[in-house]
């Protein structure tokens, strides 16, 4: 936490979406990744104050969701990003330059080359993480743990031999973590390269990756030609995470931005909480 703020503040940081700043808030270290949690339910007030940044076509995304809450954890989720967005390129939220890649990946199309910021994001029933580093691609997936779903059934669809059996030789309350854990896994890769399925899930092995207690692990994709390091979290009490970043090694600096009223958005170490149940 001590490099992250480009002051030595000892006051908590508070980001506003109506700030007007002219150069970047966050230090961001090449060999950094932040990730940011945040929940997407959140009083109508900053809900508002968050819409307000939002672009004509992200208002007409949100227009079209049928359902109320829906449409409101999109409104958050997008007007967290341009807030965060424009504390690390120094620009007013509505003003970050956000991009879409042609298989949908969101960018920041602002600067290229080694001092670029890229990012990616993932939520999850409330929750939505947000994860930014420089100069390298990076994908992020959280899941929550569903007891309902037929694990048996994808892993046999979607998974590698190795990894349906890993998944298949556990008791039935670990089989649903490790299944979620390797879910994750292959989502942040598949993230990370930006190309939709065009990896195929099946075409690349996660089942040697480890299970909590989390170490980081290099990845070797042999069709991408590709290593990435990969990462694992847990965001919340039954919930997983995963990242995968190219460039190699990284430290993830895990933030909480949370809506503090009447000052705006407060920013804290973030504290990954210990228990992992099953959501059911
Ligand atoms: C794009 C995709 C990866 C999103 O995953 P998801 O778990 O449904 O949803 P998440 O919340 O994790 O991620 C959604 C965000 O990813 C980002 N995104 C969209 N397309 C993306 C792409 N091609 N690459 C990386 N990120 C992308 C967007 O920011 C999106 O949020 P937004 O629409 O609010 O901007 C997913 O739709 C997909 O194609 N999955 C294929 C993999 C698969 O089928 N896995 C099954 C079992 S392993």
């Amino acid at each position: 936490m001590a490099k992250f703020f480009k002051s030595d503040r000892r006051r908590p940081l508070i980001l506003n979406p109506d700030q007007r700043a002219s150069q970047s808030v966050f230090g961001l270290e090449r060999d950094e990744v932040h990730v940011w949690h945040a929940s997407l339910d959140l009083p109508e007030g900053a809900v508002s104050d968050l819409e307000r940044s939002l672009s004509l076509d992200e208002r007409e995304r949100a227009a079209r969701f049928r359902f109320a809450a829906d449409r409101q954890r999109f409104v958050s989720g997008r007007g967290l990003l341009r807030l965060l967005a424009g504390a690390y390129l120094g620009c007013a939220p509505a003003a970050a330059p956000i991009g879409y890649g042609a298989f949908g990946k969101p960018y920041l199309a602002m600067r290229s080359g080694p001092e670029a910021i890229a990012f990616n994001l993932s939520h999850a029933g409330a929750l939505v993480v947000f994860a930014f580093r420089r100069g390298h691609a990076l994908g992020v997936d959280i899941e929550q743990l569903d007891c309902r779903l037929d694990v048996s059934q994808i892993a046999h669809q979607y998974f590698t031999a190795q990894e349906t059996a890993d998944i298949m030789a556990r008791s039935t309350q670990e089989r649903y973590l490790r299944f979620f854990e390797f879910w994750t896994l292959k989502e942040a890769v598949v993230k990370a390269l930006g190309k939709g399925l065009t990896l195929p899930l099946r075409e690349f092995d996660v089942s040697a990756i480890g299970e909590a207690p989390y170490q980081a692990q290099s990845l070797w994709l042999g069709p991408a030609k590709l290593c990435l390091s990969v990462h694992q979290f847990t965001p919340a009490a039954d919930y997983v995470g995963a990242l995968a970043v190219s460039g190699g090694a990284v430290r993830l600096v895990h933030l909480d931005l949370r809506w503090m009223r009447p000052q705006g958005w407060e920013i804290s170490p973030f504290h990954s909480p210990g228990g992992i149940g099953c959501y059911s």
